[in-house]
């Protein structure tokens, strides 16, 4: 790949991992069942491990983390007030589990095109296994909050 489509690339994965640590942090603070709240704050850190990883990166390229056009937004702006009752709690699991298989998806095809003898290799796999296991994670709770509101009805 050219430096400065790598370059591309990389800002766009900073800038979509940099959200991935502010809604889960904002979401640690708006929801009330405590696994979860220690759940979205140990991710959030995962997130910016992330983070921190592109940015030496950019760095090691010469390159600093630029505003990137594409937008995030319409994932991760929904967050207002307090998340109350289960049926929130899901709402935003489920948007959460949008934005871990965009960042998958989007680290697949990185992957495709930097192939097995490049340096981003390992990193772009220890990112994508590690947002993989969010997304399970994520769905799995879905599937418990789901149970939970069937029996009560
Ligand atoms: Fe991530
Ligand atoms: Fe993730």
């Amino acid at each position: 790949m050219e430096k400065e489509a790598l370059i591309k690339k990389l800002q766009w994965f900073y800038f979509l991992e940099l959200n991935q640590v502010n809604l889960y942090l904002a979401q640690s603070r708006q929801v009330d069942d405590f696994y979860l709240k220690q759940t979205l704050l140990r991710i959030a850190e995962v997130e910016q491990g992330h983070v921190e990883n592109i940015k030496a990166k950019l760095a090691y390229l010469g390159a600093s983390p630029a505003f990137v056009g594409e937008k995030v937004a319409p994932l991760t702006g929904m967050m207002g007030g307090l998340v109350t009752g289960m049926a929130g709690t899901i709402a935003i699991l489920k948007a959460n589990i949008d934005l871990e298989e965009k960042a998958m998806k989007d680290y697949k095809d990185f992957i495709l095109r930097v192939g097995k003898d490049d340096e981003l290799f390992e990193m772009l796999w220890d990112h994508l296994i590690d947002e993989d296991l969010h997304t399970a994670w994520f769905t799995n709770k879905v599937k418990e909050l789901e149970k939970i509101m069937e029996i009560k009805e």
